[in-house]
């Protein structure tokens, strides 16, 4: 089945791999080949699928899903020299459109992250409607209070500088100072807020799972991409 068909120097210079204008330099060092014809230029129109660079296939010309494993200390700025697109491909910086991930996670909190260049899907796992649960692993400097539980389940615990109430969490306590914490809504700093309104202070926190998602054996600062199934799936 043929895929769509994309000018040459338009679909390599989207994608992030070079400009326009070095898709001529390119192809005068034999860097692209198309795997069906031996005769083709810059504005060739090209099957994606069918295009090698330096002998490697094409990145999705689609969009891109990514499961990732935010490593501490790495910030989820575009522009910082921490930024977790460091640990991606280079070309990717300059794919259009951009790569974002949904929501954010603190400088200091390491864990799961979804990313894309597919903003509808973003938005969706973002959007509070939804309320996908993520779930936190966190220690804490002090043990919570015996009401803690009951208090997030409520939906009644308000953080400072804010009106509307959090919306009703989970708890489940590892030991004294180690905690599980279920959220379904993602605001500024919300877990480390939320222990402060319960009298901790967080020492560590990292988020093992976002809806349907987990973290499995990706080591810190490791990606893969999500298969069709796991993009599609119901959250
Ligand atoms: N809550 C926080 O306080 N920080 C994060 O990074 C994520 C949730």
């Amino acid at each position: 089945m043929a895929g769509t068909l994309e000018r040459l120097d338009h679909l390599l210079s989207r994608l992030g791999y070079c400009s326009r204008s070095e898709v001529r330099q390119w192809l005068r060092q034999g860097r692209i080949r198309l795997i069906h014809s031996e005769k083709f230029s810059y504005g060739s129109k090209v099957d994606p699928r069918d295009v090698r660079v330096d002998g490697e296939a094409l990145d999705s010309p689609e969009a891109l899903y990514l499961l990732y494993h935010k490593d501490l200390g790495t910030v989820c700025a575009h522009d910082d020299p921490r930024s977790i697109y460091n640990d991606f491909p280079q070309r990717w910086r300059y794919r259009r459109p951009v790569l974002s991930s949904a929501g954010r996670l603190d400088r200091e909190t390491s864990g799961l992250l979804l990313l894309s260049d597919d903003g509808q899907w973003l938005h969706r796992l973002s959007h509070s409607r939804n309320a996908i649960p993520r779930r936190y692993l966190v220690q804490i400097d002090t043990p919570l209070p015996e009401s803690a539980e009951t208090i997030l389940a409520s939906g009644t615990l308000r953080l400072e500088g804010e009106e509307k109430p959090c919306a009703p969490a989970q708890l489940e306590r590892l030991d004294s100072t180690h905690i599980r914490l279920t959220l379904r809504e993602g605001r500024y700093h919300e877990v480390r807020r939320i222990m402060v309104a319960l009298g901790s202070q967080v020492l560590r926190l990292h988020r093992e799972a976002f809806g349907p998602y987990e973290l499995g054996d990706l080591p810190p600062g490791g990606w893969r991409l999500l298969s069709t199934t796991e993009i599609h799936q119901e959250y």
